[in-house]
């Protein structure tokens, strides 16, 4: 990690890299720019698969491009879709890890961004297809539009959630709003 303390997607990666094991299937439902997908392409190994997803086709090839530059593309599976398709898209596999990065895409039409209906939405399907012991990682972002509402909706979902073990973790005192990482354990 190269900043201390860190930001919450440095801490993430930091967590996951002891629970995710060769072989293992997970799932981006944010591709983004692809910087969470080319992590899991790391961690899953050659014989795991990373199912990204995003409905924008430039995030896609965003995150196409970044994997190819780093010789991963062959494990991932690219999906130009809502997230609210998780359950089809994810059918016949058992995902350990799924991640959502809430907000917009960097770079991009920041009016674009994922919204709270389709987030809590995405996010219930996520507890429901994911195994006893299995992780839902969140990164909230409160700065756009609808964040503040999203954010809101998205902890009190998880902590009303009967089947999850929850933390929230962030940056605190910052100049601009900033993410906050919601980490949850599936109970066994
Ligand atoms: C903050 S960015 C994700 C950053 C990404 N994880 C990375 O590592 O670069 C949020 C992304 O969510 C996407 N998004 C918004 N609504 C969505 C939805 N319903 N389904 C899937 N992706 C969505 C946006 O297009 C945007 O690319």
């Amino acid at each position: 990690m190269s900043d201390f303390p860190p930001h919450p997607t440095d801490l993430l990666h930091h967590l996951l890299r002891d629970r995710i094991s060769h072989g293992d299937t997970v799932i981006d439902a944010t591709a983004g720019n692809g910087h969470d997908t080319l992590f899991l392409a790391g961690a899953v190994g050659e014989t795991g698969r990373v199912i990204a997803i995003d409905i924008q086709e430039q995030a896609i090839t965003s995150t196409r491009s970044r994997l190819d530059a780093a010789g991963l593309t062959a494990r991932a599976t690219l999906h130009h879709a809502s997230h609210t398709q998780i359950r089809e898209i994810a059918s016949g596999t058992t995902p350990t890890v799924i991640l959502f990065n809430l907000g917009y895409l960097p770079g991009a039409d920041r009016s674009i961004t994922t919204c709270t209906a389709d987030s809590l939405s995405a996010i219930a399907t996520s507890v429901k297809i994911l195994p006893p012991r299995g992780i839902l990682a969140i990164t909230c972002y409160t700065g756009h539009a609808s964040g503040e509402d999203e954010s809101t909706a998205v902890t009190e979902f998880i902590t009303a959630h009967n089947d999850l073990r929850n933390a929230r973790y962030g940056l605190i005192g910052t100049r601009n709003p900033a993410p906050f990482l919601l980490l949850c354990e599936k109970r066994p």
